[in-house]
């Protein structure tokens, strides 16, 4: 916990230095630069050279709608918040839920879809918050769902792994008890493994957002605009019908 803090007070004292790029720069410039980890399927993925997943086909739609090309970075998830604060690109879009320490570090957008941290694990094991009681839970580390899971009573063991899927991973070969991710993440995971592992209580709910460097309001003005004409036109819809068989938009 407090070696997050000090990252995040750290974060927050880059964001005053450097200059990120205006909505009229990138404008000009006709490329928006966005990053993305790549390895959280099915919202970022990266397979061989190909992004895929929500997020970069609503970002790609995004940028369509601004008139804009994209050129596309990808670092793991624990750096994508502190090189927007460097400049090296102008949002991140990695289903980041909107918390008050990080909203200290960055500037949020309007949520780009409405989700929660869900508990996975055998048939047998545990289903609610009060079984994780002395049991070990695997989490992407830097997430919400290693925040939520320390708040857990009496929680055992919490592994921490740089990628989500290496945490589901350690589940499915029985190195943890549970794995707490994504709801969406864990009903496509619950499914891929045919019922070895079902999917339990919500933990906590969040909206996740796209983010942009604190205080870059005209870049930020665009993107909840663009936004918001892609839930007004179908587009919104018709990806996340493509990837969840559902509408994900915040209601
Ligand atoms: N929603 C969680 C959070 O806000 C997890 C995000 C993980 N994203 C990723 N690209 N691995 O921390």
């Amino acid at each position: 916990m407090k070696k997050a803090m000090l990252a995040l007070t750290a974060l927050a004292l880059l964001a005053t230095s450097a200059q990120a790029r205006t909505w009229d720069e990138i404008k000009k410039s006709g490329t928006i630069k966005i990053a993305t980890e790549g390895a959280f399927p099915p919202f970022n993925v990266l397979e061989g050279k190909k992004l895929t997943g929500f997020e970069v086909d609503l970002a790609e739609a995004l940028a369509k709608e601004l008139g804009l090309k994209v050129d596309w970075t990808t670092q793991p998830f624990d750096n994508l918040l502190i090189g927007l604060n460097q400049d090296r690109y102008d949002f991140v879009i990695a289903s980041h839920g909107i918390t008050p320490q990080r909203a200290k570090a960055v500037d949020f957008s309007n949520p780009h879809y409405c989700t929660g941290g869900a508990i996975v694990a055998k048939p047998s094991g545990p289903m609610m918050a009060a079984d994780l009681a002395g049991k070990s839970v695997a989490v992407q580390v830097g997430t919400t769902y290693l925040e939520n899971v320390r708040k857990v009573p009496g929680v055992g063991d919490i592994k921490t792994f740089p990628k989500d899927t290496d945490a589901q991973a350690a589940l499915m070969s029985g190195r943890v008890d549970a794995w707490v991710g994504d709801k969406f993440t864990g009903i496509d995971l619950v499914k891929a493994q045919k019922g070895k592992v079902k999917q339990g209580a919500l933990l906590f709910k969040e909206s996740i957002a796209m983010a942009v460097k604190k205080g870059n309001s005209s870049l930020l003005k665009e993107l909840n605009s663009a936004l918001d004409k892609s839930q007004n036109n179908g587009t919104y819809a018709k990806i996340s019908n493509g990837y969840f068989g559902e509408d994900i938009r915040c209601r």
